[in-house]
């Protein structure tokens, strides 16, 4: 007979399992879209939030007598970089456009985030024929100084890609982004959901047209920054992905398998689209049943002569190989899968890099919350290796990363700012660790704020919804100012939390 402190130790393991009070998903979303005015760059409306910034980069472009105004800066500095901001813009958009029926009055605030960012991404495709702006700032500049976004004194260099310096990287991401987010306009905006997919099918016909790394033309200015690393073949795919959701023209289709496969990833991020890529694909793919395969003794899905006689085969399975590969991504993730290559913290987090370990997190959750969302409404499991897997067990796990990022943690920390009691006090950001305008209006110039960056005092202004880089491996989180790869935000990592948060806000049914 089992003893009973048996069964009061099995009662406290269930209960330790169950009981935690889940974090407030609604409030979550809220903030991580207001967020975004924090990032802000141009000419700030009446309506602004965050009251404690100011309009600024009010002449970007003018090197190039072009307008190229608004947009937002990256992450903790003043530098707009459109590789990761169309990123961010394509992951609100795909947000919006999986999750919209749950977001409730959030759907109008993440419309609002994504014209911020459009409305400039459309300015430095259209501005100049022949030519797409990429960015503005001198980031080697920028770097050097500690300095407000109202204070910028550095130079506001202007990029460009073009048929003789061409980035089909950075203009297959740009069109991914024009593509995705003319979908979340169509009904509310006709007109305007119309100017971004005109734009987005001429942006991706230059990048398909000029292949060319952006790294290359642009060297230094981007890397090693935003380097495009995994080169420009996941953004061809991606953004012909993207296109082909907003026109379903089979121009794109059949360009997509003229690409022939990708990498087989364990990874997604301003960087890696191809699991974004297998993941969209696979929404169009593949109503009828599941064919069996044994995943272990499946090198490549892209070089499985038997999926691509079927793709052509059968016009509903054009992307049959995308889906297994979306599948094949999904069993390296999970960490009781055969084929897993993802590590996971004592605490349960998703340990993928130091650097800013926490964008791939919401990258990857948002993937899995997606794919289990596919699944369900086509009624499929799949297989890794010998174990069936559900779509609640892809729920589970992202219900688990954002549980954890929003502070159900060994450290009992919110990753998020200004969410709970306990989040990062001392955040990577010029804009929040300096005075604002409104209690000091003279300028701190390019080194006056480097005080306060070293002080050990709390950042003056919160920035509401910043989700910061996160923990060590270890689960530990020290707060430091200096340590920009753990305690600095960025667009991208908020961007895509968005979508999972809204999933669970909104209940967990599909
Ligand atoms: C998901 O979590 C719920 C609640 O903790 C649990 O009942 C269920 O068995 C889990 N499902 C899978 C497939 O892991």
């Amino acid at each position: 007979m089992a003893s009973p402190f048996y069964f009061v130790f099995l009662l406290s393991v269930l209960l330790l399992e169950q009981t935690y009070a889940s974090p407030n998903y609604r409030e979550a979303l809220s903030k991580s879209l207001l967020f975004f005015q924090g990032q802000r760059s141009g000419r700030l409306p009446g309506d602004q939030k965050l009251s404690w910034r100011f309009s600024s980069g009010l002449s970007d472009g003018s090197s190039a007598h072009v307008d190229l105004t608004g947009g937002y800066y990256d992450a903790g500095d003043n530098v707009k970089f459109n590789f990761p901001m169309a990123f961010t813009t394509t992951m609100l958009s795909w947000s919006s456009l999986e999750y919209g029926k749950k977001m409730g009055s959030e759907l109008q605030n993440s419309r609002v985030a994504i014209r911020w960012a459009t409305d400039y991404l459309l300015k430095c495709a259209r501005a100049t024929p022949g030519k797409l702006y990429v960015g503005v700032g001198d980031p080697n500049g920028d770097h050097k100084c500690w300095e407000r976004p109202e204070d910028m004194d550095t130079p506001r260099t202007v990029y460009s890609v073009s048929p003789s310096n061409p980035g089909s990287d950075v203009a297959a991401e740009t069109a991914a982004a024009l593509a995705a987010s003319s979908m979340v306009f169509r009904k509310v905006d006709p007109k305007y959901a119309r100017l971004l997919l005109a734009t987005a099918k001429k942006v991706m016909l230059f990048a398909i047209q000029y292949r060319g790394a952006y790294s290359n033309s642009l060297s230094s200015s981007v890397c090693p920054f935003y380097c495009s690393y995994s080169g420009y073949k996941d953004e061809l795919m991606w953004g012909a992905a993207w296109l082909h959701r907003a026109t379903n023209d089979p121009y794109y289709t059949n360009f997509i398998k003229s690409l022939g496969g990708g990498d087989q990833t364990d990874i997604f991020s301003w960087d890696n689209k191809y699991a974004g890529a297998y993941v969209l694909l696979s929404r169009v793919c593949c109503p009828s049943q599941p064919i069996k395969i044994h995943r272990h003794n499946l090198a490549s899905p892209f070089t499985n002569t038997f999926l691509w006689q079927r793709a052509v085969l059968n016009k509903d399975n054009n992307f049959e190989p995308y889906k297994q590969a979306a599948e094949n991504f999904i069993c390296k993730i999970l960490s009781n899968s055969p084929s897993s290559s993802t590590k996971y913290t004592p605490g349960g987090l998703m340990y993928k890099l130091p650097q800013s370990n926490l964008q791939y997190v919401t990258s990857i959750t948002f993937l899995l919350t997606t794919y289990a969302k596919y699944m369900k409404s086509a009624k499929q499991t799949f297989n890794c290796g010998n174990s069936v897997i559900v779509p609640n067990a892809l729920i589970n796990l992202s219900r688990r990363q954002v549980d954890y990022i929003l502070g159900v943690n060994p450290m009992k920390m919110s990753y998020m700012v200004g969410f709970g009691s306990n989040f990062p006090r001392r955040i990577h950001h010029r804009g929040s660790s300096l005075p604002s305008r409104a209690v000091r209006s003279n300028s701190l110039g390019c080194n006056g704020g480097f005080q306060s960056f070293r002080t050990q005092n709390p950042n003056p202004n919160i920035l509401t919804g910043a989700i910061v880089g996160g923990p060590n491996q270890k689960d530990e989180y020290t707060d430091q100012r200096d340590d920009y790869a753990r305690s600095e935000p960025a667009t991208y990592i908020n961007a895509a939390f968005v979508g999972p948060l809204a999933y669970f806000a909104g209940g967990r049914s599909p």
